[in-house]
């Protein structure tokens, strides 16, 4: 495992036109919401030449603001790129940029795809079959952060795929995050990214319940929040999602819907492999049945069932 700091990314913002004009390759991103537009707004400001696709083209207009060409569809968007960034909902939305019709896939041939949406590691397996068939490098890597990190460009890269395209990314990566860590072939930073994901959700769960508990015992849940900050106990993300329970602004950082996702997905990952995880499936019907309601509010709101 390797790991780049934060002093590649200072070293390759904002890069002159010159460099721009010489060697630096012609970036497609495809998938510009929460986290895919501010990601995209970070490559164009750090001096990336960049081609966007959105499914909603509305959604990926302001990018154009930045310099961007907005593209009606994924081939469209690849045309001259060195490489594609997809960073969709899910598996199928990404497979049917790539290979549906006006898919990206067969129109560029020695292309890096880069996959950093939270997919799952079936759906990442497939996709770097289908990208070796049409000989485009398949690059598999999730982001750790959520929509502040993404528009912060403050990202922690899960990279992984072959070594010979790591000084290429590296700039890239740069400007999205403030640290990439190699893991090992294509696959593993979503394998990664599942063990993050389910160790999240089950802390957002714990969260929600003990503030439910404290309240029922007649305690301050906003006081225990502070006493669990003032020890070891009161990570960070549990607390930030604590003030949103109990100040029930749920507006979405990360939507419930894909939370939901990233469970099943780490779920199902496990039970392929002949084991359990039975916190994470735990909370599955709950925060599904949640989901019916609130698919786009935070998954912080899962507080209002516990
Ligand atoms: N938000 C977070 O905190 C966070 C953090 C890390 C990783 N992730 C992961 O990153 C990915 C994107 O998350 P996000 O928060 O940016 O979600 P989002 O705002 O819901 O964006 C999802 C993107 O996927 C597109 N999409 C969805 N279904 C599609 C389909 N059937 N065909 C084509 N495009 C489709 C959407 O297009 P439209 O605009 O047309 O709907 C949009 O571009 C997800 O895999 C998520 O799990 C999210």
């Amino acid at each position: 495992m390797t790991t780049t700091q934060p002093s590649a990314r200072h070293s390759t913002q904002r890069r002159s036109s010159a460099a721009r004009t010489t060697k630096t390759p012609v970036i497609a991103f495809l998938g510009t919401g929460r986290m895919g537009g501010p990601m995209a707004a970070n490559l164009a400001r750090s001096g990336f030449e960049l081609r966007v696709w959105n499914r909603t083209t509305g959604r990926a207009t302001a990018l154009a603001e930045h310099g961007a060409f907005v593209a009606d569809k994924p081939a469209q968007a690849v045309q001259g790129a060195g490489i594609v960034i997809t960073m969709l909902a899910d598996g199928p939305a990404t497979e049917r940029a790539a290979t549906g019709p006006d898919g990206f896939l067969d129109r560029s041939p020695g292309l890096i795809w880069v996959q950093m949406g939270t997919i799952g590691a079936k759906w990442s397996a497939r996709l770097a079959v289908i990208a070796a068939r049409s000989g485009v490098t398949y690059v598999d890597a999730p982001v750790s952060g959520s929509e502040g990190p993404a528009q912060a460009g403050q990202l922690i890269i899960l990279a992984s795929g072959p070594d010979r395209v790591q000084d290429v990314l590296a700039p890239v990566f740069g400007a999205l995050g403030r640290a990439t860590v190699w893991l090992g072939p294509a696959g593993d930073g979503t394998k990664a990214k599942l063990v993050l994901n389910s160790w999240l959700v089950d802390l957002v769960e714990a969260t929600a319940e003990v503030l439910s508990f404290a309240g029922r015992l007649g305690l301050d849940p906003a006081a225990m929040v502070e006493l669990l900050q003032a020890t070891p106990l009161g990570s960070p993300y549990a607390v930030q999602k604590a003030g949103s329970m109990l100040a029930g602004d749920f507006t979405p950082a990360f939507a419930l819907k894909h939370a939901v996702k990233d469970a099943e997905l780490a779920v199902q990952a496990a039970y392929n492999l002949g084991t359990r995880l039975p916190l994470t499936e735990a909370l599955l019907p709950r925060w599904r049945h949640t989901a019916l309601q609130h698919a786009d509010d935070d998954l912080s709101v899962v507080y209002n069932a516990a």
